[in-house]
């Protein structure tokens, strides 16, 4: 009964949404949309951005996309990147902050290219996962490339305790293959391949036959 009723750490590790604690600057000007003719934009991002918009063509469903290139393009959601961003798209760069600080997996300042999310949550809680994630931040904490982050429950609970590596779903992982997946991470090879969700069969017959 002891071990049922013993506490479990909950929105620990930075783990919450960024910006809701500053409060908003009341002196600004009203956001206008950039200039599309004279704001400059990386021809890369503005391809990426223009597909998404025909992909999702309905209102603002073009903006994670949008976001996600704008932080494959400068490693964070600059302001830069976002005003870009939102000359491409027609919309005030207010629009794309509003959705780039509700969503966890936007960075708001420079950080880490390679993103390491170790799930906090519950059922990762139970197994270890905090052991996990202080391990890895034993061998990777003190590395600038690398983002290393407790994170939300991540969906994978079935893998639990599980860590995503630049959006590799990676689990059950072991203590004891920490040193490995640390050196996957910092060579940018395949995370603990075998150990990857994608990897594992399916269990509806059909799917695994394909
Ligand atoms: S609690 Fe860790 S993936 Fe759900």
């Amino acid at each position: 009964m002891a071990d049922v009723q013993r506490h479990v750490a909950r929105f620990t590790h930075g783990s919450r949404i960024p910006g809701w604690d500053r409060a908003a600057d009341l002196e600004k000007e009203p956001a206008v949309v950039p200039d599309a003719a004279t704001t400059e934009v990386p021809g890369e991002l503005r391809a990426a951005i223009e597909d998404a918009v025909r992909r999702f063509p309905v209102g603002d469903s073009a903006f994670i996309p949008a976001l996600y290139a704008v932080q494959a393009q400068y490693g964070w959601c600059s302001p830069e990147g976002i005003e870009q961003a939102a000359a491409v798209l027609g919309r005030t760069p207010a629009a794309l902050t509003a959705v780039a600080t509700f969503y966890d997996m936007f960075e708001m300042e420079p950080l880490g290219r390679k993103s390491v999310y170790v799930c906090t949550n519950i059922s990762c809680s139970l197994v270890g996962a905090d052991q996990l994630l202080a391990a890895l931040e034993e061998e990777l904490g003190e590395d600038p490339d690398v983002n290393l982050r407790g994170f939300e429950c991540l969906g994978a609970c079935d893998i639990a305790p599980m860590a995503s590596v630049d959006g590799v779903y990676v689990g059950p992982i072991e203590l004891g293959e920490v040193p490995e997946l640390a050196n996957q991470i910092r060579q940018g090879d395949d995370p603990l391949p075998a150990k990857q969700l994608i990897r594992r069969p399916c269990a509806d017959p059909k799917v695994a036959e394909q």
